[in-house]
């Protein structure tokens, strides 16, 4: 069984607020909430006021993922009392430890995500300090894309590393997974899933989480 944190970048926008309790009332572990700058990635989405502005509401914390250039620049914008973690891209930091340092002193969990393109290695030397590492299983940007199934034998890579060196960092997948194919990442080991329109989309929200955490 996983956890899931659903993603805004889904709901409906008009009626934010309804949706994200709605949501909330359904057995989900996170809000996943996907800032993209029109830089980092080819769309633009919002930012950590429009965030904020569920912090009544909300009933789970934040997990938010910035796909946004230097994201060094914004991280303190984004620590609200609900916020749980804070992932940043290595693709898009000058210098990753700093930015991950910044993200613990302001007591949020730090979280690392790579790209489709980007080999797991490249985090090897960061991995005791990150909480949480987040494998792209479609490029940031969209929600409602294909899974590509290239992100499995990260996932496999990240767990025998932990295990290998004793660490603890949770690690989560991002992009096209539904109740369809959540199986094959749960297989792989992950422990969050994100999961946009196939929860938001659905007829049965409820069914389709349980169904997606493997319940
Ligand atoms: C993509 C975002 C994802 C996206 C997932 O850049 O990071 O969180 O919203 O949406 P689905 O589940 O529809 O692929
Ligand atoms: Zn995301």
């Amino acid at each position: 069984m996983a956890k899931i944190a659903p993603s805004i970048l889904s709901a409906d926008f008009a009626k934010l607020g309804e949706d994200v309790k709605d949501i909330c009332d359904r057995g989900i572990d996170y809000l996943h909430i996907d800032v993209m700058d029109g830089v980092f990635v080819p769309n633009i989405s919002f930012g950590a006021d429009v965030m904020k502005s569920l912090n009544n509401t909300v009933t789970v914390p934040y997990d938010v993922h910035l796909m946004i250039i230097e994201p060094i620049r914004y991280i303190d914008k984004f620590f609200t009392e609900n916020t749980g973690f804070i992932t940043v891209h290595y693709e898009a930091c000058d210098d990753l430890a700093s930015t991950i340092e910044k993200i613990k002193e302001g007591g949020a969990k730090a979280g690392v995500s790579i790209k489709p393109g980007t080999a797991p290695e490249v985090l090897d030397e960061y991995l005791k300090d990150i909480d949480l590492i987040l494998v792209m299983s479609v490029e940031p940007g969209f929600g409602g894309q294909k899974f590509m199934d290239s992100s499995l034998p990260k996932i496999e890579y990240y767990k025998n590393k932990r295990e290998e060196l004793g660490l603890d960092y949770v690690i989560e997948v991002d992009g096209g997974v539904g109740s369809g194919n959540a199986h094959l990442v749960r297989d792989a080991g992950v422990d969050i899933i994100v999961a946009g329109s196939a929860v938001f989309k659905a007829a049965d929200r409820t069914a389709e989480i349980r169904a997606i955490k493997g319940e």
